[in-house]
């Protein structure tokens, strides 16, 4: 039940069933335990028993363990249907609930979840680990004006024979979530950029093998959405940022498309793999870009992301741990893990073997058969390489020259830098450098023809170049306003580096654009960075504090949390 009462954030009473089955190893067993976090149990039975439950002590980002005592030893080969009766707090941290007035339409009240990483337990108790997959049947009442979807398959609807003001809704996902409403105001303007997810699907079947879930809908949310992109299975989720600009949106479903096969259908065994998910993922998804567009496109993708891997390494620091390719999370919060890496140091990995091993192709046939051999199951590191040593048994003696323990146990940037086609790069490199090196009385030589000459993909790529340099001084950032009139540009990958670079040259005027777009939407990607460039500038660091204690019950919790510490606010 998910009831419309905001912004009191009454959660109704939920039950779930979940059939238990013994796992090979073990003999029998007398007790389950399932992840939890601010979940209040009610009642707990099994094959229609009461049992007794107790939730263990409070870990602060792990939650509560809920032991249920079984009413009798269960043997492998016997099930058992425990049916548990709980209700989740208004703080879950994988539900965000908007109020009517925080939605385009101004309308409807709008709840929607991201559960990954470890955010589904305070929505469902269940064994929260991307090891554990399963089946699931659902039935959501909401109220009759309301729609809900999940990552599953639509089932039909009917009136809810329980409150006459309701409709229920049924789903079901056979294949081994997330509750959504339609945002009208998004779909017309999307509608064109969204016809080439038919041929993205199709090439990424060609490239991967075929596709499994049945349905592949994509859902717009709502600006506070966290995420760029999110995979939930049948029904990828997407940022509204993503429509004010050409190619943004199609690199984003590339990418989440691409998850169809590497993350939900070969998927990390523990978060500490996850770049066995995002490294293939990306790696897909660049695959599909040289099919759709051109070889020169993924290239200029990865000299893009090789510098994403360079800031995230520079944020982290180059010592940090948490910038090995295999990570250890062991007391860590994936939420304050997060970074670039797990994309870029895997993707630069798989193009580093990809030339070593004999190209695209080649590369490509051993990825498909990766996919094929670990499909509905879940992998770890040490796997995926000896089936890599498999696949490529002629070419032991390369790959034994691999410096594996640099690539994948070291922190900071890898050990081999990858070579790529600079075609498309070299204007951008070209046109930061003239910045970066002219004068006060060079400014006079700068034209709007100058980024005329770019394309979409080309001008983030720019702006993400400077800021990668020394900050220009003042006097540099206006003369790139009044000639490249960049204020105006709507697309965001554009417009969030290019405040940052406007507050790093301390352009005072630049401020409350930043904080405006800060708060605005809520894509993790710009919110946190656009606050921290404020912040760091030590005039308005207050200000940065300011906005965000103003706008704060109104971000979504995880986002929130992060923004919190990254300004250094305590609580
Ligand atoms: N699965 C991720 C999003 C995610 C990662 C959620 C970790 C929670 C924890 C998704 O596929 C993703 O990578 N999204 C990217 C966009 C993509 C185009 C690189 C994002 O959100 O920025
Ligand atoms: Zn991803």
């Amino acid at each position: 039940h998910i009831d419309r009462l905001l912004p009191e954030l009454v959660v109704q009473v939920h039950i779930i069933k979940i059939n238990l089955s013994l796992h090979n190893c073990y003999a029998v067993c007398i007790s389950e335990t399932l992840d939890s976090k601010d979940l209040k149990i009610f009642k707990v039975s099994a094959n229609g028993q009461v049992v007794q439950f107790a939730l263990g002590t409070k870990h602060k980002f792990k939650g509560s363990p809920l032991e249920i005592t079984l009413p009798f030893e269960l043997s492998r080969g016997q099930h058992v249907i425990v049916e548990i009766e709980y209700e989740t707090s208004p703080s879950a941290t994988a539900l965000q609930w908007l109020t009517p007035k925080q939605t385009a339409g101004k309308k409807h009240p709008y709840l929607f979840s991201q559960c990954q990483a470890i955010h589904c337990r305070t929505m469902v108790p269940c064994q929260d680990t991307p090891s554990v997959k399963h089946t699931y049947y659902a039935q959501v009442s909401v109220p009759r004006e309301l729609v809900a979807l999940m990552s599953a398959l639509h089932d039909g609807q009917e009136p809810d024979p329980s409150d006459s003001n309701r409709v229920i809704y049924r789903f079901r996902q056979p294949v081994r979530s997330i509750i959504v409403l339609r945002i009208k105001e998004y779909v017309d303007e999307a509608a064109f950029e969204f016809s080439e997810t038919e041929t993205m699907l199709k090439t990424a079947e060609s490239l991967a093998g075929p596709y499994v879930w049945g349905q592949y809908d994509l859902l717009v949310l709502p600006p506070s959405f966290p995420c760029g992109g999110m995979e939930n299975p049948c029904l990828t989720f997407v940022t509204p940022t993503v429509l004010a600009g050409d190619r943004s949106l199609a690199g984003v479903i590339a990418h989440e498309i691409s998850h169809s096969w590497t993350g939900n259908l070969v998927t990390n065994r523990t978060w500490e793999h996850s770049w066995l998910n995002e490294g293939h993922t990306v790696y897909i998804e660049r695959m599909i870009a040289r099919c759709m567009e051109s070889e020169q496109l993924r290239q200029f993708e990865g000299i893009g992301g090789w510098k994403e891997l360079q800031e995230s390494v520079k944020e982290f620091g180059p010592n940090n741990v948490l910038t090995n390719l295999v990570t250890n999370l062991h007391e860590v919060d994936t939420d304050e893990a997060f970074s670039f890496v797990p994309y870029e140091k895997g993707f630069a990995l798989l193009y580093h073997l990809e030339e070593l091993m004999g190209g695209p192709e080649v590369f490509m046939g051993f990825v498909k058969s990766y996919i094929q051999l670990f499909a509905y199951g879940s992998v770890t590191t040490e796997e995926w390489k000896n089936y890599l040593f498999t696949y490529f048994k002629d070419k032991v003696d390369i790959l034994n020259k691999v410096d594996w323990n640099g690539w994948m146990h070291t922190p900071g940037m890898p050990p081999v830098k990858p070579q790529y086609d600079t075609t498309m790069a070299d204007a951008c490199t070209a046109l930061c450098q003239r910045w970066v090196k002219a004068k006060e009385e060079d400014l006079a030589s700068f034209t709007e023809a100058d980024v005329k000459k770019l394309n979409s993909p080309q001008l983030i790529e720019f702006v993400a170049l400077l800021l990668q340099e020394e900050p220009l001084p003042l006097s540099h950032v206006k003369k790139m306003q009044e000639v490249y009139q960049l204020n105006s540009v709507k697309n965001t990958e554009v417009r969030f580096r290019w405040l940052r670079i406007c507050v790093r040259a301390h352009w005072e005027e630049a401020v409350p654009l930043a904080l405006k777009m800060a708060t605005e939407q809520g894509r993790m990607k710009f919110t946190r960075p656009l606050f921290r460039e404020v912040y760091n500038f030590s005039k308005y660091s207050d200000e940065a504090v300011k906005t965000f204690k103003e706008h704060r019950a109104a971000l979504h919790p995880v986002t929130a949390m992060l923004v919190a510490k990254d300004l250094k606010i305590d609580g």
